[in-house]
């Protein structure tokens, strides 16, 4: 019974071996390369997100999780003259486009939002997403300066707001330009965009 036992402890040592070893690592690494201006820098992961890499995708001492939300959100860049609201028809197109940042996709297209994998929007579309929260009339929120503030820095970096969100940090990772994050806005924000006529 005891070398059943002891077999058994020496067994759970050697597969948590596994884990500390970091060949697994590099057999991922050296199974990757860079292609059409995909780097393997991708793969190297920045505070917010080593410290969300757990099972549970939450950073568990909450002042660590403060202290990285404040972090990110003294990072966002407010637009450089002011204007938060740009076109809702070129949001539209942004939004509803998935293309970007793929190794198969022209590195000289603009990249798409790809906002409907996630959420709904304009309800015309009937495709869509629902890992985040419906924006249908998402405008009714108006265009007060908090509001304005506030959806800017969610699209600039979710996290800011909740960490170890799973929306792409636009703004942050230079997803989408500062004209594209006015377009944006101006598709959740503008009383005639699609997203709120219903
Ligand atoms: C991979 C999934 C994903 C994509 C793509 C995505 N989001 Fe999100 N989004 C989420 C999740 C999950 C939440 C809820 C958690 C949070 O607030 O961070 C969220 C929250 C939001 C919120 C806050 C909602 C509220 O009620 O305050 C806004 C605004 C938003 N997203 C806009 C967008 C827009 C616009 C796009 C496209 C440019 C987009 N998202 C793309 C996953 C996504």
């Amino acid at each position: 019974m005891h070398k059943l036992l002891l077999s058994m402890v020496v067994l759970c040592l050697a597969s948590l071996n596994v884990f500390a070893d970091d060949s697994a690592y590099n057999a991922l690494m050296n199974s990757m390369k860079a292609i059409n201006g995909v780097g393997l820098d991708r793969i190297e992961q920045d505070e917010m997100q080593a410290a969300c890499s757990n099972p549970q995708s939450m950073i568990a001492d909450p002042e660590e999780s403060e202290r990285l939300r404040q972090s990110a959100m003294a990072a966002v860049k407010k637009p450089s003259d002011g204007v938060y609201l740009g076109d809702w028809k070129r949001g539209k197109e942004i939004a509803a486009n998935g293309k970007g940042l793929q190794y198969s996709d022209d590195q000289n297209d603009p990249n798409g939002g790809n906002c409907y994998a996630c959420h709904q929007l304009d309800p015309d579309e009937v495709a869509y997403g629902t890992l985040g929260p419906s924006l249908t009339n998402y405008g009714m929120r108006g265009q007060s300066q908090a509001v304005l503030d506030y959806t800017w820095s969610k699209l600039w970096n979710a996290t800011a707001w909740v960490p170890c969100s799973h929306m792409p940090r636009f703004g942050h990772n230079g997803v989408l330009t500062e004209q594209q994050l006015k377009d944006i806005m101006a598709l959740l924000l503008d009383p005639e965009s699609p997203v709120n006529k219903h």
